[in-house]
């Protein structure tokens, strides 16, 4: 009797010592390990097992034998058990770690800006185009013809060497340079485009003039021109009045004073009023000369227009207060992330 009481309690720690192991198995994998270690074949269990040939009773022998199967299911059941329960914990941390955290904060990515002078160009473009304007580019490598003849001013003009010219190809007549003004593009649209015209055309132009506080080498217009049946002078000044406006602010105006550019007539140069009460120039305008619409293939006896132009950079240099044009060009960028 007190060998199979013996073997009771044998059995009874076996299963006690295996189900501690089972509780405290932190993952599946050590689960796997310790339900080895607890049935199989150096196993407390299956060790008792191979020795129950040493019991002579046979009653005896059969109820031991039942004891350690009924410990060894015991402990199936508890492993069973114990594998649900990780497998679902395993899976409940993954989808935490896929969860997103919408109230976490992370710093944020710097993002440049377009150059004030882009802007400028941008906004200047969406007034115009509020105003019923189109907008129309021309090339910065144009023919004599187009940036001087054309716009009235034949070979030898005294006009033209006002513009200070950078020539790709010398050769009167036939010569190719950078573009001085905008103007040419006027041409280009008279000649491309059906009548009446509403355009704005901005672009780069050159001029070979050395850099200082207020002029640069390359530099930024915006081209006007209006051609249809009935423009007066009226008109222009109403335009330039309203783009003011619209661009500046109510509390801005304008003027005009007389001037003179071969391809209007009459000109003016026209300034606008800023907040501080000081009266800025801004650029020229004026009627399309006859020879300007007859070179761009309109009838100056039924048609009439207006063209402006004038300087983007400074627009930009005034509007934000710039000392010195070559700022904007210098690529600092402990400049340009002031805007
Ligand atoms: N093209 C002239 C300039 O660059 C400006 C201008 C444009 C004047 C259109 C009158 C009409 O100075």
């Amino acid at each position: 009797m007190s060998a199979s009481g013996d073997l009771a309690s044998r059995i009874a720690d076996a299963l006690t010592n295996a189900s501690t192991d089972v509780g405290v198995a932190p993952d599946v994998d050590a689960l796997r390990r310790v339900a080895n270690a607890h049935t199989g074949k150096g196993s407390v269990l299956v060790g008792l097992k191979s020795s129950l040939g040493s019991i002579t009773d046979v009653e005896a022998r059969k109820a031991a034998g039942r004891a350690i199967n009924e410990a060894l299911q015991t402990l199936e059941a508890l492993v069973a058990e114990r594998l649900t329960g990780l497998e679902v914990a395993a899976a409940s941390a993954a989808a935490a770690g896929e969860a997103m955290d919408l109230t976490e904060h992370l710093a944020r990515r710097s993002r440049g800006h377009a150059h004030i002078v882009t802007q400028a160009w941008e906004r200047l473009e969406d007034v115009f185009v509020g105003m019923g304007f189109k907008v129309a580019e021309g090339p910065e490598v144009e023919t004599d013809f187009h940036n001087f003849t054309a716009l009235n001013m034949p070979p030898n003009h005294p006009a033209r060497s006002g513009f200070d010219t950078l020539f790709v190809k010398y050769g009167s007549p036939g010569s190719t340079l950078l573009r001085t003004h905008t103007s040419p593009v006027q041409i280009r649209v008279m000649q491309e485009w059906d009548l009446p015209i509403y355009a704005v055309m901005p672009g780069r132009v050159f001029r070979r003039d050395t850099p200082d506080a207020t002029h640069m080498p390359v530099f930024h217009q915006i081209e006007g021109l209006v051609i249809d049946k009935g423009i007066t002078f009226a008109h222009l000044a109403g335009t330039i009045e309203a783009f003011t406006k619209a661009f500046f602010g109510s509390e801005f105006s304008s003027r005009l004073r007389p001037n003179y550019f071969p391809f209007t007539e009459p000109s003016a140069e026209f300034d606008v009023r800023s907040s501080s009460g000081k009266w800025i120039e801004l650029g020229g305008c004026g009627m399309v000369h006859p020879n300007v619409l007859k070179a761009g293939g309109v009838d100056p006896e039924v048609y009439t227009g207006f063209a402006f132009g004038f300087g983007i950079d400074r627009m930009a240099k005034e509007r934000h207060n710039v000392a010195d044009l070559r700022d904007m060009y210098a690529n600092d960028l402990r400049f340009m992330r002031q805007f």
